[in-house]
């Protein structure tokens, strides 16, 4: 790769994503950036000095939820398992509360919608898909699907089926958020693609467990819940690489990264973009970090390293 003359005008790194132009190759995970907060505690410097590249929402379900009972969080050596469940205030309330501030943000909005059913599903693809502001949808299929009590997502026949009903819905942009808990996700992956999915994300979280140091109950309020950060990216490369060597569409990667190295290692091993999640807990502007790191490794040509490297 060819350095930068000094006094040059900043290297072009936007990239295309379904269409839709992005300044560089950095999301959020859904979900673990919360924008409207961080607006109120860091002002107009958020939007001047924004993390991401795109940001994605919290998903979002078509009623209002309260998420699960506390504690939701326990903390692991290397990461998180969280047991949120998705509390959000519902169609309604985020169309007419949230999306107005989101669209205040300098770059491009994802929104994550997570249904039911498939018709609950297209409803709220066909809401969402319908606003101005929104660029793409990203659809979250970790969920079970109460009609044949599937989760969407780890079976390819679910996904398919899914991913077809919503597809008349909306012109925009279909990112389907693969789960790490289905026996082989690059199926998952091509079943969404043949739907007529634009890209595909992943790692969502895995399913893991803490019990309590006294009672040996379970710790979390939801009793298990998801594992993220650097714990995961091992395992979310390798799923990376497999999932990019079976599609034709887009690939966004995400799972522990938290340096612009691992970033680069995703995009080695594939992947079109890359998300940051657990690690903005630890540090709000990690995605700019992240960005300015992986741009450093590209300048000095020592980037996109090789899958195998591990910092
Ligand atoms: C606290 C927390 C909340 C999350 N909420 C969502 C969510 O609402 N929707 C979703 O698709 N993924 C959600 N995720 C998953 C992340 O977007 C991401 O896929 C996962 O954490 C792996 O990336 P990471 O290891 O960089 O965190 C959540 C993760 C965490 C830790």
């Amino acid at each position: 790769m060819t350095g930068e003359a000094a006094g040059a005008p900043a290297r072009d790194r936007s990239i295309e994503l379904c269409g839709v132009r992005l300044r560089g190759p950095i999301l959020n995970g859904s979900g673990t950036f919360d924008a409207i907060a961080a607006r109120r505690a860091f002002g107009d410097a958020l939007i001047e000095r924004f993390p991401f590249d795109a940001f994605v929402s919290k998903t979002i379900t078509a009623e209002p939820r309260q998420g699960n009972p506390p504690p939701r969080l326990w903390e692991t050596p290397a990461g998180l398992i969280n047991s949120i469940g998705l509390p959000n205030k519902g169609l309604d309330g985020f169309l007419g509360s949230d999306l107005p501030e989101l669209a205040e943000l300098p770059v491009p909005l994802i929104v994550s919608v997570m249904g039911f059913s498939r018709d609950e599903l297209a409803g709220l693809v066909a809401a969402a898909g319908a606003r101005d502001e929104v660029a793409m949808l990203e659809l979250n299929v970790s969920c079970p699907n109460v009609e044949t009590g599937l989760v969407m997502g780890a079976d390819p026949v679910e996904t398919a089926a899914a991913v077809e009903r919503v597809r008349t819905e909306t012109d925009k942009p279909l990112i389907v958020k693969l789960t790490p808990n289905a026996a082989e996700p690059a199926a998952v992956a091509q079943a969404a693609e043949g739907a007529g999915a634009d890209a595909v994300s992943l790692v969502n979280t895995l399913k893991g467990m803490a019990l309590h140091p006294r009672t040996g109950e379970p710790w979390l309020g939801g009793r298990t819940g998801g594992v993220s950060g650097p714990a995961i990216r091992a395992i979310a490369l390798e799923q990376v690489a497999s999932v990019a060597g079976r599609v034709e569409i887009p690939v966004i990667g995400m799972g522990g990264i938290s340096t612009g190295r691992h970033a680069a290692d995703f995009l080695a091993a594939g992947a079109s973009a890359v998300a940051v999640g657990t690690e903005s807990f630890r540090d709000p502007a990690a995605g700019r970090r992240i960005a300015a790191e992986l741009a450093g490794l590209s300048l000095t040509g020592t980037g996109p390293a090789p899958a195998s490297t591990l910092v």
